[in-house]
């Protein structure tokens, strides 16, 4: 039947669309933050993000930074073209759906550990 299948679109456009939980809010790092001394993408191990979620970089400013970049960025620890570069030491930065990459671009830190990379997959509905 032709109205059954305009509710079926309308109920997934509900589902995919207007109805969302809240977003979560995850501190990097937990208590450590941001931290040059450990193994950043250990800390995304065992959680699932979702589009829209913010994540929470802590750190001190004046020594680090925070970078969004590509995959070639994070793979390379460098900045591509169009990358956005943070450095406050408190910077709140939302996934977007799918792959997500951050890095720290001071000297070889990236290269140390100081990098992320997230696959953020669809919210899920409220209900
Ligand atoms: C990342 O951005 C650079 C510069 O725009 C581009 O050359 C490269 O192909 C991009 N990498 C990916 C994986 O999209
Ligand atoms: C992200 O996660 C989804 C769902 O698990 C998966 O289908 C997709 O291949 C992942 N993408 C990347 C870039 O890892």
């Amino acid at each position: 039947m032709r109205r059954r299948a305009i509710i079926m679109v309308i109920l997934m456009v509900l589902q995919f669309g207007a109805i969302h939980s809240k977003p979560t809010t995850y501190m990097v790092g937990d208590e450590d933050g941001w931290d040059s001394g450990l193994d950043m993408e250990g800390w995304t191990k065992g959680k699932t993000f979702h589009a829209g979620d913010f994540l929470v970089f802590t750190y001190d400013g004046q020594q680090f930074d925070v970078a969004v970049v590509n995959q070639t960025g994070h793979d390379s620890c460098s900045l591509n073209e169009g990358a956005k570069v943070f450095h406050s030491g408190n910077d709140k930065i939302q996934l977007a759906f799918g792959a997500n990459y951050f890095i720290d671009t001071v000297a070889d830190l990236c290269a140390a550990g100081m990098k992320m990379a997230i696959n953020a997959t669809a919210p899920p509905p409220s209900v």
